[in-house]
């Protein structure tokens, strides 16, 4: 798959067409001074966090997948090829292509996942809803999960990777998406315990199989909030990913209809929210067809609602 974006042609996670580059590969370059150079074409380039883009991209060309890996290179000057690559990169990164989608590899939690674009790239806070759910795991031999849109798989991958007695559905809408949680499942060797199904789940949505738990972290973007997201997301990321409609409680309403028909009484969910839904789900709770109660709210590392723990009545 390739598409365009700033002028640049992305095939493959690989830029093909590249702007004017940094460095001439005749140049006799030093680790310190290809570090130097690139932070400041990136801080002139008002790229955030300038100095950690560098030094991750640095370590990248170099063959480290440690962010500090330029560190072990000190010493010596790069070979033309690793000029080619660098100025490669940079251009990508001027393209506010994220570090993420450059490195093609990213970790979450015990797990490296592959990821690449369109599909949505785990967040740091994401892990914390893993923690929430294996502290809260029903107290039973095998237990049956169900998630909706796992992206590149790193909530159900987490999930498997750190208990063997669970088995993981999972429902996509996207293909990409579906496509590359099935990738990351083989590579990690998880594969034999989830059930990717490439579907999207809205109002109309039936499913008669049962489940003990559900867990998303669901698109929860309020709309008015769409217009302000960072270039890297807003060019890059599959904004269906993000979008959760006017109150950012669409498909956190739909997926509670399908909770209510896959879980017995006591069963629970857990979403990760904007903070706005900690206090505006409660009153949307009464026109569900299945009970449920808000029982807990959980703040993110930035002191914010970010998660909650709904039980069915
Ligand atoms: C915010 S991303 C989360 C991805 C991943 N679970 C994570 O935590 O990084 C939301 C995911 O849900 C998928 N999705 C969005 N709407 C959906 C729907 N109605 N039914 C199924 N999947 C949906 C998107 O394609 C995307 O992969």
């Amino acid at each position: 798959m390739g598409f365009y974006r700033q002028g640049l042609l992305i095939v493959n996670n690989k830029l093909r067409s590249c702007s004017r580059s940094i460095f001439t590969i005749s140049q006799t370059v030093s680790i310190c001074n290809a570090l130097e150079r690139t932070r400041d074409k990136f801080e002139k380039s008002n790229i955030p966090e300038s100095d950690v883009s560098s030094k991750f991209l640095l370590s990248q060309v170099l063959g480290e997948t440690n962010p500090k890996g330029y560190l072990n290179h000190q010493d010596r000057l790069l070979q033309s090829g690793e000029l080619v690559e660098l100025n490669r990169l940079i251009s990508c990164r001027l393209a506010r292509v994220p570090v993420q989608y450059i490195a093609g590899t990213w970790d979450f939690r015990q797990i490296c996942l592959k990821v690449r674009p369109p599909v949505f790239i785990p967040r740091t806070e994401t892990e914390q809803l893993v923690d929430i759910v294996l502290d809260n795991l029903p107290k039973k031999e095998n237990i049956r999960i169900l998630e909706i849109g796992p992206g590149s798989g790193n909530i159900c991958l987490s999930l498997l990777k750190e208990r063997n007695n669970l088995t993981v559905t999972a429902l996509e809408r996207s293909r990409l998406a579906a496509e590359l949680t099935r990738e990351n499942a083989v590579n990690l060797g998880l594969d034999s315990r989830l059930n990717v199904v490439e579907m999207r789940v809205d109002d109309e949505t039936v499913i008669e199989e049962k489940f003990d738990l559900v867990v998303s972290n669901p698109p929860y973007v309020l709309r008015k909030d769409m217009r302000n997201l960072e270039p890297e997301i807003s060019l890059y990321e599959d904004l269906r990913a993000l979008d959760g409609g006017a109150e950012g409680l669409d498909v956190i309403l739909s997926i509670l209809k399908v909770a209510g028909q896959v879980l017995p009484m006591g069963g629970e969910v857990y979403l990760e929210i904007d903070p706005c839904h900690s206090s505006l789900l409660p009153d949307h709770l009464d026109s569900l067809p299945h009970k449920f109660i808000l029982k807990q709210v959980y703040k993110d590392f930035l002191d914010k609602d970010r998660f909650i723990r709904l039980t069915k009545l």
